[in-house]
């Protein structure tokens, strides 16, 4: 049974405080299927983890406590909507920083609760995989590349609710794998961008760094080897100078793209094995590393030779945000009843139930 009359527009609200981004956000529903953000806010802590060079849970968690009431009321106040006017209330409850999804669980559910309007546990996953549904209308099955600072994977949106997880990181998300270049390269944080940068000056051919995982038959993904090999690389020639670090950086990124090519390659194969009927076939690159224009230029020839259309969300629909967490509790709302208020926060939460646990891989698997 469905959880809302799907002949009317439906009004959500979204909660997102699994990681360093703490965001509210309403979107709307339309009867034909249609989305529309009403209003998204996100306020994100990158300066208060900047001198960790990574984001520290127990800060993070603080900081979305102190901001998260105001920012619903920001939400909610340029939706120019009330309490009265929504269908629900939806907040991730996982995966991520388990007091993050606390705070943001919790706060869904006494809202929900105050207010007796219904509440949805989104998976963060999910609101990333179901984004292109909200920007451009994309309907399942697609295949979609989540490659941010905590999660690498790639899964195959079968249907609203059905994901079939093709591959995963088995140590570094590649977010991640560039942070910590750009900190060993002393370039700050966040380091992707930096890294990107740094890599636009750089001989990409100078340092031979290996290619992760390239040519296995799983879709799954390494990069501690390379974040090796380009530590090996910097230690062998200190004093390192600004040519260097950026030939290091350059080298890096060639690596890392050719590695995540021939990663989508393998999971194209896998995609069109699930759906063989599909004529037109779309990959989504989402999440903070789909920003990197090398990546995008890999991933569009990938593409091109595979048949495939690449979709990009716009960069603030692709790193975390609320709306696409409200945009999940609609597409849930109108397939599901709502959950209780004893639905707990997961620090871990395959989007896929069947895929096997990668041990290694922290909440990113
Ligand atoms: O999705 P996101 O904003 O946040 C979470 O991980 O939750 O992703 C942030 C990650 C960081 O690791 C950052 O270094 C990386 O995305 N990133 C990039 C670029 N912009 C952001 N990596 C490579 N090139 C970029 N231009
Ligand atoms: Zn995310």
């Amino acid at each position: 049974m469905a959880g809302v009359n799907n002949q009317q527009t439906h009004l959500m609200l979204g909660i997102e405080t699994s990681c360093d981004e703490t965001a509210a956000s309403v979107v709307a529903r339309k009867p034909d299927g249609s989305g529309r953000i009403v209003s998204s806010v996100v306020l994100s802590q990158t300066a208060l983890h900047a001198p960790y060079g990574g984001v520290v849970p127990e800060i993070a968690a603080r900081s979305h406590l102190a901001h998260l009431d105001r920012l619903v009321e920001q939400a909610m106040s340029e939706a120019e909507c009330s309490f009265d006017d929504l269908s629900g209330i939806a907040a991730t409850a996982g995966p991520g920083l388990i007091g993050g999804v606390l705070t943001g669980l919790m706060t869904a559910k006494a809202i929900a609760l105050a207010t007796g309007k219904p509440f949805y546990g989104i998976n963060h996953l999910e609101g990333h995989a179901l984004t292109p549904g909200l920007t451009e209308g994309l309907r399942p099955p697609y295949l979609i590349l989540l490659v941010s600072g905590g999660h690498t994977q790639l899964v195959s949106v079968d249907d609203v609710g059905h994901y079939t997880r093709l591959g995963t990181t088995i140590d570094d998300a590649l977010g991640e794998a560039f942070d910590k270049t750009a900190k060993l390269l002393g370039l700050g944080y966040p380091g992707g961008p930096a890294v990107e940068r740094a890599a636009a000056d750089g001989k990409a051919q100078r340092f031979k760094f290996p290619v992760p995982m390239k040519g296995r038959d799983d879709c799954n993904f390494s990069f501690s080897g390379l974040k090796t090999a380009v530590r090996q690389a910097a230690t062998a020639i200190q004093p390192l100078e600004a040519k260097d670090v950026a030939d290091i950086c350059a080298g890096f990124q060639l690596a890392a793209c050719e590695a995540v090519a021939d990663r989508v390659r393998q999971a194209m194969a896998g995609f069109q094995e699930l759906h063989p009927g599909v004529k037109e076939r779309v990959l989504v690159a989402s999440g903070g590393v789909a920003a990197n224009l090398a990546l995008r230029d890999s991933l569009e020839h990938t593409c091109v030779e595979a048949g495939f259309n690449l979709s990009v969300p716009p960069v603030e629909l692709c790193t975390d945000n609320a709306a696409m967490i409200a945009w999940a509790g609609l597409e849930n709302a109108a397939r599901r009843t709502p959950d209780e208020f004893t639905l707990s926060a997961r620090a871990r939460w395959p989007l896929d139930a069947d895929a096997e646990p990668q041990p290694f891989a922290g909440v990113k698997a």
